[in-house]
């Protein structure tokens, strides 16, 4: 299982080295959250934090963009170039152009399906993404409880990758601590985001290391 941190429930009054600290606690990825106050109702961070973000980190950077107009934000944050950049599905009407976007700053584009729905819009796009992310809390804030029906969308969305033959990682967002990675595990997820269980922990490499399953 890899491991992506969310820095959204780090100190950010430190935080290049709250940065630093998951990179040598043995993350994979510091998982970045932009919010816009219009997508979701929270509102976070720009390029000019993220650069900091990407100075102190040796790991790349997996960004979830949740806001409207994905395309003006995919141009602002990929001269910071992180490995993902994800995108709601939920709100971009040209879904297929803005994944080859992405493609051609030679960045991997993943896309985000909230809680509510289903995988059919993946059918006919799932070549062409590196990573699908499943969001098991509703997006916004960090500290939510985790939506369980993640688990059996996993199984299936590990079925349409296995039949369409790519290698296609799943990747789970919101509430994932070490009660539910044996699921997720088992359910085919191959990359977990976790704030407040590795920031709320009082030794980041034991919480990061106890998603590694
Ligand atoms: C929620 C964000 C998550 C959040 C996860 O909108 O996308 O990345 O930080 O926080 P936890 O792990 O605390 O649910
Ligand atoms: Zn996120």
């Amino acid at each position: 299982m890899l491991v992506a941190p969310s820095i959204l429930s780090a100190d950010f009054g430190r935080l290049a080295e709250e940065v630093d600290a998951i990179c040598k606690a043995g993350c994979d990825l510091v998982h970045v959250d932009v919010m816009d106050g219009h997508f979701v109702p929270n509102l976070t961070i720009g390029p000019v934090v993220v650069e900091a973000v990407a100075k102190a980190s040796s790991k790349p950077l997996d960004i979830h963009l949740m806001v409207e107009n994905n395309s003006f934000f995919v141009d602002l944050f990929a001269p910071l170039k992180p490995k993902y950049i994800s995108f709601h599905i939920e709100e971009e009407k040209h879904v297929h152009r803005l994944i080859q976007k992405i493609k051609a700053y030679g960045i991997s584009p993943a896309v985000v399906l909230n809680p509510h729905r289903g995988l059919e819009d993946l059918e006919y796009i799932i070549d062409d993404l590196d990573m699908v992310l499943l969001m098991s809390v509703n997006p916004g804030f960090g500290g939510q409880k985790f939506i369980p029906n993640v688990l059996e969308k996993a199984k299936r969305l590990k079925d349409l990758i296995e039949k369409s033959g790519t290698n296609t990682l799943i990747e789970v967002d919101g509430g994932v601590s070490n009660q539910n990675i044996n699921d997720l595990k088992s359910a085919g997820v191959d990359v977990v985001v976790a704030g407040s269980y590795v920031y709320g922990s009082d030794n980041y490499a034991k919480a990061i290391k106890s998603l590694k399953v």
